[in-house]
């Protein structure tokens, strides 16, 4: 069986905590299998279809994959196990801390942001919430994401993202863009209440 059939067969057992594959995963997943490269950081990796997606691609040397929630990290760590999935690691920790005392540069960088506005009444109970919980703007995340995330990038590395209407495309745009990145639109989804794209951003 194809490793992403696999995948896909094995989410039965995914834990209703972590984050179930979406139209924003699979937006993001389609780019990262084909251009995916070198060493490569999932952040955010949940229930790790990025990782999993980057590791099928022959030009990647290894992945890791990070999440706040232990049970994502648990589920990511069984299935690499059970698919026999060599270059792949996962580990629990908050990307703030992570880059703290990380050392490495990678090539690739991969991030499906938590990007949703949510007040403090619409709070989710449980670790889910970090899948989705942008804080009151829907950019919580996303702004520190941005503004540390080439830092940890080798000088020809690349980021590839997700934006959302209901979070500001244009900022997230016009953010990367004031970090020095060019940015292209990969492709993107259409809903009557959001429109997702995919980034890919690179130093100018
Ligand atoms: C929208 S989900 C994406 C999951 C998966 N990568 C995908 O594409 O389906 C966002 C993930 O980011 C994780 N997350 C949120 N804040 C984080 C942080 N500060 N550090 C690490 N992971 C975080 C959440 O736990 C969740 O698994």
């Amino acid at each position: 069986m194809e490793l992403l059939e696999e995948f896909n067969s094995n989410l039965e057992n995914l834990p209703s905590d972590v984050y179930y594959p979406d139209d924003d995963s699979y937006l993001l997943s389609g780019f990262v299998s084909t251009l995916a490269k070198g060493k490569v950081l999932d952040v955010g990796c949940g229930n790790g279809l990025q990782s999993f997606s980057a590791s099928t691609n022959n030009s990647v040397e290894s992945v890791l994959g990070i999440d706040v929630n232990l049970k994502a990290i648990d589920f990511c760590s069984d299935f690499s196990k059970k698919a026999k999935i060599p270059n792949c690691s996962f580990k629990r920790i908050d990307y703030f801390d992570f880059i703290k005392s990380n050392q490495i540069k990678f090539d690739t960088i991969l991030c499906n942001p938590p990007y949703l506005p949510t007040e403090i009444t619409e709070k989710l109970q449980g670790q889910i919430n970090e899948a989705f919980d942008g804080g009151i703007d829907g950019r919580k995340f996303i702004d520190g994401f941005l503004s540390t995330v080439s830092n940890q990038l080798t000088s020809h590395g690349q980021l590839l993202t997700i934006a959302s209407s209901l979070s500001s495309i244009d900022k997230t745009i016009e953010v990367l863009d004031s970090l020095g990145f060019t940015n292209r639109i990969l492709g993107q989804k259409s809903f009557f209440f959001e429109k997702l794209v995919c980034i890919n951003s690179v130093r100018k």
